[in-house]
């Protein structure tokens, strides 16, 4: 499946609309129990002087806790104006904004080199998982790290009917926002192929974090 121009722009709309609210809830709550989750395996797996790429960044906060845990630089990629902007204001505010980059783009089709990538539900708000993922894996020569819907076991079915209703709702509000539950054998699968073996797994309650690695010796990205 290929993205199309209307989904992209459903995508920037739907987040340009949350961008101001999602950066206050991090400021006054921190972060949520999955991506605290995602940061514990970074830290554990050697976060500290590594190149950070952070896909769908949104207002950057993971990317700014990567700096204050010991990356060295981060980068972010988002399709929303609104969040990108929240972001650079937010390194500013923070006084990282010498490590710290923030970008429009459609990270399907962009590579940045890095040393870790992350995707903090991201594949789930994005219809084409293997370009997003095949652009994460050629960015990343070391750890790539990602947050999914716990679509499996027990929550499989509370998953696939919250989905629906919320696909449900941008139906009728006529947005060109979707959420996707991507086969996580599909995702597996991708990883696998392409020379990356799964290292850790986490619950919390509605998300499964992954971080994978690559199977053979760390290789530079390319630029
Ligand atoms: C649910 S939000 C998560 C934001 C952030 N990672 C977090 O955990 O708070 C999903 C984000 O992914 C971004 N996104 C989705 N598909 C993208 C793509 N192909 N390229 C860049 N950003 C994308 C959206 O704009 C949105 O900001």
């Amino acid at each position: 499946m290929t993205s199309d121009p209307a989904h992209t722009k459903g995508i920037a709309e739907t987040f340009d609309d949350l961008a101001h609210d999602r950066c206050c809830k991090y400021k006054s709550k921190g972060l949520t129990a999955s991506t605290e989750v995602l940061l514990g395996l970074l830290t554990e797996n050697g976060l500290v002087g590594k190149r950070v790429l952070d896909i769908g960044c949104g207002t950057g906060f993971f990317a700014l806790e990567a700096l204050r845990h010991g990356a060295s630089s981060c980068i972010g990629v988002d399709l929303s104006s609104a969040a990108i902007h929240e972001a650079n204001e937010f390194a500013k505010e923070s006084g990282l904004q010498d490590r710290a980059r923030f970008e429009v783009a459609d990270a399907a089709s962009i590579q940045h080199a890095a040393d870790i990538v992350v995707m903090d539900k991201v594949l789930c708000c994005y219809p084409d998982a293997d370009a997003l993922l095949k652009t994460a894996f050629a960015s990343s020569s070391d750890l790539l790290g990602f947050v999914v819907p716990r679509d499996e076991g027990l929550m499989k079915p509370v998953m696939r009917i919250g989905t629906g209703l919320i696909n449900l709702v941008e139906r009728m509000r006529k947005t060109g926002f979707r959420l996707y539950l991507h086969p996580l054998r599909f995702l597996d699968k991708l990883l696998v192929d392409n020379g990356l073996q799964q290292s850790n797994k986490a619950k919390s309650r509605f998300w499964l974090v992954f971080l994978y690695k690559r199977a053979g010796p760390s290789a530079t990205a390319r630029e």
